[in-house]
């Protein structure tokens, strides 16, 4: 579903992403995990269309465009940014009516945000609810029900578990299990790898800007480049 080649991302004189390539193929979740300043977050977002990049990024077979945010989108890449992205000063009704823009099908679409609410009550309760009165959790709900309304086949998540109560990433994490159960494919940035690694099927490590090692996530769990990455204090979170 998603071929990456050496991609390269800079801002300016500093470089994000040195030469990553990874794959993804329909139905899996694939993990990106990483130290603070690994390049996760560059390489979601130039998977979504919102930074310049060189190299390739392939997805259902074509070649994605650097700087095509919308065109993903209706193409069916959904990023979930780091830190979550809602619009604080509107409400929770006002975000996800955000999330049906690109969409043609009004009606259906609608229809799609009352799904939401029944998969999330305790949105439907805080609908007329300014969106920064949420708790962090709440706020986390509204991102994702926000960009499944998109209707996306690919769903980047950037650390959906930062910040969160232990309750609540669970819950984010159970929840990441069912997506991909209804068809949906998921690529999951986090630092919080041990968990990561138990609802993943294939992660990659990356430090500095590049891909130092990868596999299934079964075996990485019990890599020892990871148990050093995790246990060695390299601001990694078990
Ligand atoms: N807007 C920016 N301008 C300049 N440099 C940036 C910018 N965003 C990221 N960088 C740099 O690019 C590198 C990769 O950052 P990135 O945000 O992708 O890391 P990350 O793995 O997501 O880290 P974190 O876990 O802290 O979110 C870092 O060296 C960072 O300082
Ligand atoms: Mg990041």
């Amino acid at each position: 579903m998603l071929e990456i080649s050496n991609l390269n991302v800079r801002y300016g004189a500093i470089q994000g992403v040195r030469g990553i390539s990874l794959t993804v193929k329909a139905g899996e979740i694939v993990a990106l995990i990483g130290a603070n300043g690994a390049g996760k977050s560059t390489t979601v977002r130039a998977i979504a269309g919102l930074l310049p990049f060189t190299g390739d990024i392939a997805y259902e077979g074509q070649k994605l465009r650097p700087n095509a945010a919308e065109k993903n989108l209706r193409a069916g890449i959904a990023l979930v940014p780091e830190g979550r992205g809602i619009l604080g000063r509107m409400t929770v009704e006002e975000n996800l009516q955000m999330g049906i823009y690109c969409r043609s099908d009004h009606a259906e679409a609608l229809i799609d945000i009352n799904r939401m609410y029944d998969r999330f009550p305790i949105l439907r309760e805080r609908r007329g609810n300014l969106a920064s009165l949420l708790s962090g959790g709440e706020q986390q709900m509204l991102a994702i029900a926000r960009a499944l309304l998109s209707r996306p086949k690919l769903l980047l998540l950037d650390e959906p578990s930062l910040g969160l109560a232990p309750k609540m990433t669970s819950f984010v994490f159970d929840l990441i299990g069912s997506l991909r159960k209804e068809g949906l494919t998921v690529m999951l940035v986090e630092q919080k790898a041990r968990h990561t690694l138990k609802i993943a099927d294939r992660a990659y490590l990356l430090e500095m800007g590049k891909v130092v090692t990868s596999g299934m996530a079964e075996s990485l769990a019990n890599d020892p480049q990871i148990s050093e990455a995790f246990l060695g204090g390299r601001a990694v979170n078990i």
